[in-house]
């Protein structure tokens, strides 16, 4: 899917079948591309991104700024610095009372833990998409392996006690 600049209108359907898609995931999170900005004019990028609870994001940076707001649900935002210190840890959620946007730099890494299941996320990636700059991942923490899940298991209750969240 790629919306033509002055267009993005997602409605309920489709942030139900990406949830439906998370669900039957074994990666536990499912995402849409709504644009993928291929020139200065067409930014932001946007994604739509739904997560279950024990899904294994690896810490990662981007050459840009990335935005983050939540369309529905609860997650742990976590900021790092180049050799993994955590910088910030803030929960961000939907509803009254919750901080609903985070906004970071490019180059600073991060990653999202889902606190409650079909929790979802609308990312926005303030620059021009391209595949093969847009990630890199932190050296300091084991990857996602997207080919025995299960390892990932072990792998986010590493990254839950590096950022003092074991107590879910
Ligand atoms: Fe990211």
């Amino acid at each position: 899917m790629n919306s033509p600049v002055g267009l993005i209108l997602p409605n309920q359907d489709l942030v139900d079948r990406i949830l439906e898609q998370s669900r039957d995931s074994p990666r536990k999170r499912s995402f849409a591309m709504l644009r993928s900005a291929s020139c200065p004019e067409e930014i932001p990028s946007i994604m739509i991104n739904c997560f279950q609870l024990g899904t294994y994001v690896t810490p990662h940076k981007h050459p840009s700024r990335e935005m983050w707001v939540v369309y529905q649900g609860l997650f742990q935002a976590v900021l790092f610095d180049e050799v993994g210190e955590v910088t910030l840890n803030e929960e961000i959620g939907s509803g009254r009372g919750k901080i609903p946007l985070i906004e970071f730099t490019g180059g600073t890494y991060h990653t999202i833990i889902p606190l409650m299941p079909d929790s979802v996320l609308i990312e926005f990636y303030l620059d021009v998409f391209n595949q093969n700059t847009y990630k890199q991942f932190a050296p300091w923490v084991a990857s996602e392996d997207t080919t025995n899940y299960e390892k990932n298991d072990g792998y986010l209750e590493d990254l839950l006690k590096r950022i003092n969240l074991c107590s879910r």
